[in-house]
Order: C-alpha cells, then sequence, then structure tokens
C-alpha cells in the first residue's frame, strides 16, 4: 500500500497553512513532529478526506483518493485533534454509533467494542457517560473508535494528549503491534510519543515538511553538534540568551547545560551523545526560519 501527497498547498483566507507537501508513505508508523500552529491537523483532515487542499492530489495506490471516494474513506480510521461527545451517550453508546456510520454489521461490532475497549482499559467504563470521563479517558474512547473498523490508514492527532505515562507505553504498543501491514500517521509535539515507535518521523514548521527520516538518521546527522557545558546558574541566565539549549541538569552545585551548536561553544564543552529531541531542536532552531 501506498499514499503518495503530491505538492498538497491549502491556504485559509490569505494564510498559506501548508506550502507544498510532497511526501510518499507505505506501511509502518509516521510521526508527524511540529510546534503549535505547523500545519499538522490541516494535512491530516486532507489526508482523512474532511477537507479538500486548493492545490495538489493524495494518490492512494496511484488513484487520486477523489476517484477512490467511499472506498478510500472506508480504509481511514480518524481520531481528530477534538472529538465532541453527545452529553447523553455512554461509551458504549458512542462506539455503537461510530460503528454504525462505519456501516459494520452489528455482531462484528460488538466484538470488536468488547476488544477494543479491553486494549485502552475502558472495559469497566463503557456504561458511564463519556462527557463525564477525564481527559485520557476520552482520548482512549477517541482511540478505540478511530481502530473499530480495523482501518488500513489510521490517522491520529494528537491520540497521546492527556495519557498518563503509563497509558502512553500501553498505547505505543497498541499501534506498534497495529501497524505491521498497515500505515499509521500520528501528530505530536512531544518527541518521546515518536522515538520508539513511528518508522519515519517528519519534522513539519509553518507548512513545509523539512525532513522525513528515522529516529536513527535524525541521531547521526546531529553527530558533533551536541555538547555538555557547567557552568554557574548566573552564567546561565546570560548564555541562555544566545544559545540553543536543550536541557539543563545541576551538578556538583553547577549546572550541565546540554548545548546545540555547530563547533565547539566553550573551552570546558565536552561531546555528548545526541538523541532525537537534540535533533528537533536544531532543525527548528538553525532551518526553521
Ligand atoms: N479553520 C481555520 N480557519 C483559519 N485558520 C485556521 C483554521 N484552522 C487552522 N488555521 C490556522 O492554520 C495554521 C495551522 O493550524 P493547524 O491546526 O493545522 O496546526 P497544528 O500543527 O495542528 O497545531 P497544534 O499543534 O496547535 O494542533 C494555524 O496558524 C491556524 O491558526
Ligand atoms: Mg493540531
Amino acid at each position: 500500500m501506498e499514499l503518495q501527497f503530491e505538492d498538497i498547498e491549502k491556504s485559509y483566507k490569505d494564510k498559506k497553512v501548508l506550502k507544498g507537501i510532497s511526501v510518499t508513505m507505505g506501511t509502518g508508523v509516521y510521526g508527524l513532529l511540529g510546534l503549535n500552529g505547523a500545519g499538522k491537523t490541516t494535512m491530516i483532515r486532507i489526508m482523512a478526506d474532511v477537507l479538500r487542499p486548493d492545490k495538489g492530489r493524495i494518490l492512494y495506490n496511484g488513484r487520486d483518493i477523489h476517484d477512490v471516494g467511499d472506498e478510500y474513506r472506508a480504509k481511514i480510521g480518524y481520531l481528530p485533534q477534538d472529538v465532541g461527545f453527545y452529553s447523553d451517550f455512554t461509551g458504549r453508546d458512542y462506539l455503537e454509533y461510530s460503528a454504525a456510520l462505519k456501516g459494520m454489521e452489528k455482531a462484528y461490532a460488538k466484538k470488536r467494542i468488547e476488544e477494543l475497549a479491553c486494549s485502552v482499559g475502558l472495559q469497566d467504563d463503557l456504561k458511564r457517560h463519556c462527557s463525564a470521563y477525564s481527559g485520557g479517558m476520552q482520548r482512549r474512547l477517541g482511540i478505540a473508535q478511530a481502530l473499530l473498523d480495523n482501518p488500513e490508514i489510521l490517522i491520529l492527532d494528537e491520540p497521546t494528549s492527556g495519557l498518563d505515562p503509563f497509558e502512553r507505553i500501553k498505547f505505543r504498543n497498541i499501534i506498534s503491534a497495529y501497524s505491521k501491514d498497515r500505515l499509521v500517521l500520528l501528530s505530536t509535539h512531544i518527541v518521546s510519543d515518536v522515538e520508539q515507535i513511528a518508522a519515519q518521523i517528519m519534522m513539519m514548521e509553518y507548512g513545509v515538511i523539512h525532513h522525513m527520516h528515522s529516529s536513527e538518521e535524525y541521531v547521526k546527522m546531529m553527530a558533533g553538534k551536541v555538547w555538555l557545558v557547567e557552568m554557574s546558574a548566573e552564567e546561565l541566565v546570560e548564555y541562555q540568551k544566545q544559545a540553543v539549549i536543550s536541557n539543563v541538569a545541576a551538578k556538583d552545585g553547577l549546572m550541565e547545560v546540554r548545548v546545540i551548536a555547530e563547533s565547539r561553544p566553550a573551552d570546558n564543552a565536552v561531546q555528548a551523545v545526541p538523541n532525537l529531541e537534540d535533533a528537533y531542536l536544531y532543525i527548528f532552531n538553525f532551518h526553521g526560519q
């Protein structure tokens, strides 16, 4: 399976929000990382075919998704960034209603609802009104909804927002297992959410995808650019005005500052082992403007 974005552009009024997105995705997990307002949700809504681009097209196995039409939409599971719940719906009502909208056969829907409620840890909460769920529980209900019909293309807009650390781990395991022969795209601004599970990570800033690489490739790209510099707290106040700092740790009465720099930033700087978070900061600070 292949999904190919060809030069997708989108504006709201006179503001261009997507400035020519061209990427090709196959099966596996794709992470879409970007700051607030980068255009992730806009790209996702176009991919889910709930929003039309102004220019460009998306090809599903070589065919324009608008020609594939209902057949394409039937292959999609979509978790929007903001899900509205009818206030008198229970969790079960919401999933049954979603299953009906997807045209799922009743017995099959019932089976899937039980399975998914267990995998997202809501089996004891389905009879409660979902408007009374916590934010994290609503997110998990939304994830179950997106997975209901075993979609070939699963699109999740900020699936982990509001999830506690245990639920985050559980979510990663569900997605890893699910993605074997399917395409999963998830957007987030939290690097650690995609670091372990995404085979490819797109970095998006203001309507442009700067890069699409594996986590290992990003880390390799950062070789020789991440440094540890010790300084006092007073020095740090001044230093942070001009440096790109990815972390600060207290160490023996001093500050150990993790700095992203093309060359040695201070005489006492030592090189550090880079990670994906460093690459994210590097790309958005040096290339993003
Ligand atoms: N319906 C709309 N009308 C006008 N402007 C919009 C609309 N939707 C989004 N925008 C603007 O488009 C830009 C991209 O928004 P988008 O929601 O795609 O970003 P995002 O990367 O998903 O951000 P976030 O991380 O905050 O969810 C923002 O500047 C936003 O204000
Ligand atoms: Mg968004």
